[in-house]
């Protein structure tokens, strides 16, 4: 009888540890973590105001001029950031004439091509600073496949 006691304690405690292994990973998984929202409002905060030197403000905040930000003035805030952006049209040298935010066109926006790692007119943005990660990146093609609106 003790033989038999013996090795029932282990498997059974080998299984606890094991549905116990499962639960933690299960709930860590970056597959379940919850999206970003796709707002503008969430977005304007992670990558305009200026607060490290990668952010947008830092060289769009100024008046245009094509040296400094390729024409592109942004401004301050969130409002005028928004006009500034959807449905116009890029007036700088590297990439005049390209549509800005094309709302419900991400592959159209160069915003978003500007912000990635595939080809583009001139250089990627933030210029000289860290890229965007891949979940910034999503949550900014979200927005405009969603109709880039200004929410
Ligand atoms: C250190 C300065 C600097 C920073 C920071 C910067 N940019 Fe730029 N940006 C430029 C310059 C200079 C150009 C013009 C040359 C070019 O297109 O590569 C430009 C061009 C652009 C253009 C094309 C404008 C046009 O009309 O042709 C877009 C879009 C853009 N930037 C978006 C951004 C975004 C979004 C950010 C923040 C994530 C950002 N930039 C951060 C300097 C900067």
């Amino acid at each position: 009888m003790p033989p038999v006691m013996g090795r029932r304690v282990p498997v059974a405690l080998s299984i606890a540890i094991a549905a116990l292994l499962a639960g933690v990973a299960g709930c860590s998984s970056p597959a379940e973590a919850p999206a970003a929202p796709a707002t503008f409002s969430a977005i304007y905060p992670r990558l305009f105001p200026v607060t490290t030197k990668s952010q947008c403000n830092f060289c769009h905040g100024l008046p245009p001029n094509d040296k400094s930000n390729g024409s592109l003035s942004m401004g301050m805030d969130k409002a005028t950031a928004y006009a500034a952006l959807v449905g116009k049209i890029a007036v700088g040298s590297a990439c005049a004439g390209k549509s800005l935010v094309s709302p419900n066109q991400p592959g159209l926006s160069l915003f978003l091509q500007k912000l990635g790692p595939g080809d583009t007119c001139g250089s990627h943005m933030p210029l000289g600073g860290d890229p965007l990660t891949s979940e910034e990146l999503d949550q900014v093609a979200r927005w405009i496949a969603a109709g880039a609106k200004d929410d």
